[in-house]
């Protein structure tokens, strides 16, 4: 590879705005029919392809640029290809107000209406959480959410999961226990991103459902508390769920932090977590952390408790929402269901839905 191919092209528009861009990126976008694959819009040229790489010649006009390679390839480039930002912005997540409480849409609206579901979907990504009223009672209903929420995230176990109190079930939730802040699965490597548990029958007394905002709790933390968010970053802490027929492990750390630092998975189920290693050199400093996290995690200030009846769907995106319930007083006929999806799935379906009016 020559010099020249590390090097940077300058580019003045004729009104006088510059642009500074390396060669080689120049080169790999190249639009025309020979270097992308007009039907599907893919590339196809391939860098690895080039020995060397510089300009013969380069020529700007109005809002055109166009390039001649040394070797005779010929680029020409629109001016807003060049500065675009190719994807499309969907909203990101905002941390709960102190007044957050969880909004709730019509089932079939959200199912039959494109825009009713569009600012659904949008308001699922700024707060993590959605609950859908008036929805059939019917089991599996939850498969008719794919059109929504793209196709169902399976795990081990059930593809829809019954949750009943039920003697012979693998998990606290069968039982009427209280459950914890938590998040399902974190016995995968990469747990379900996006939980439905929808509601089919409530006549039991107790057991209100319980939501928490696990994603402002770490930036609070991180701020307040740098080292210990790091020793929890780094520690890997292993999470089980089994039954007879069934094994899920994991050994991973409680905050998944992307290349950005942003926050990716937060990771925080008592009843799945297992015995560590009381030798390993990082455990004293890993409780200390692991202890403060937990205690914020019950102020009570900061959960969302209401009562999830018969045809309500609750929604969340369960890399950043912890959920639990209280105690279940009286057990008599509660029946929940619980589906997976995964929020890259969400996301786009909120591009496609946007596609349609543009
Ligand atoms: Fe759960
Ligand atoms: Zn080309």
């Amino acid at each position: 590879m020559n010099a020249e191919a590390l090097g940077n092209v300058q580019v003045t528009w004729p009104d006088g705005e510059c642009i500074n861009v390396p060669t080689l990126w120049l080169r790999d976008v190249c639009p025309c029919e020979e270097c992308r694959i007009a039907q599907t819009q893919e590339k196809r040229f391939h860098l690895a392809t080039l020995d060397s790489v510089s300009i013969e010649t380069l020529t700007v006009s109005d809002d055109q640029l166009c390039v001649t390679w040394a070797g005779g390839h010929e680029s020409q480039y629109r001016r807003a290809f060049l500065s675009g930002d190719h994807a499309r912005a969907t909203p990101r997540w905002e941390p709960w107000s102190d007044d957050y409480s969880p909004a709730y849409v019509d089932f079939k609206s959200f199912q039959a209406n494109d825009s009713c579901a569009e600012t659904a979907i949008e308001e699922f990504l700024r707060s993590g959480v959605l609950i859908l009223e008036s929805a059939p009672t019917e089991e599996a209903t939850l498969e008719l959410l794919a059109k929504r929420l793209g196709p169902i995230r399976e795990v081990l176990f059930e593809r829809i999961h019954n949750v009943k109190v039920d003697p012979n079930g693998y998990n606290v939730a069968h039982t009427n226990l209280g459950l914890p802040p938590h998040n399902d699965f974190a016995s995968y490597s990469w747990p379900p991103s996006v939980q439905a548990l929808h509601m089919l029958a409530n006549e039991a007394s107790g057991g209100r459902s319980t939501i928490f905002d696990g994603w402002g709790l770490l930036e609070e933390f991180r701020s307040d508390e740098p080292e210990a968010f790091d020793v929890l970053c780094r520690v890997g802490v292993p999470f089980r769920e089994f039954d007879k027929s069934n094994e899920t492990y994991a050994c991973e750390p409680i905050i998944r932090l992307n290349a950005r630092g942003e926050l990716v998975i937060f990771r925080y189920s008592n009843q799945l977590m297992q015995v560590m290693n009381p030798s390993d050199p990082d455990i004293a400093a890993f409780y200390d952390a692991y202890y403060k996290l937990s205690r914020r995690l019950f102020d009570t200030d900061k959960v969302r408790r209401f009562r999830l009846e018969g045809g309500q769907i609750l929604i969340v995106a369960s890399h950043r929402i912890l959920h639990g319930r209280e105690a279940i007083d009286d057990a008599g006929c509660r029946h929940l269901q619980d589906a997976y999806f995964e929020h890259d799935n969400v996301r786009n379906m909120l591009t496609v839905l946007a596609r349609s009016h543009d």
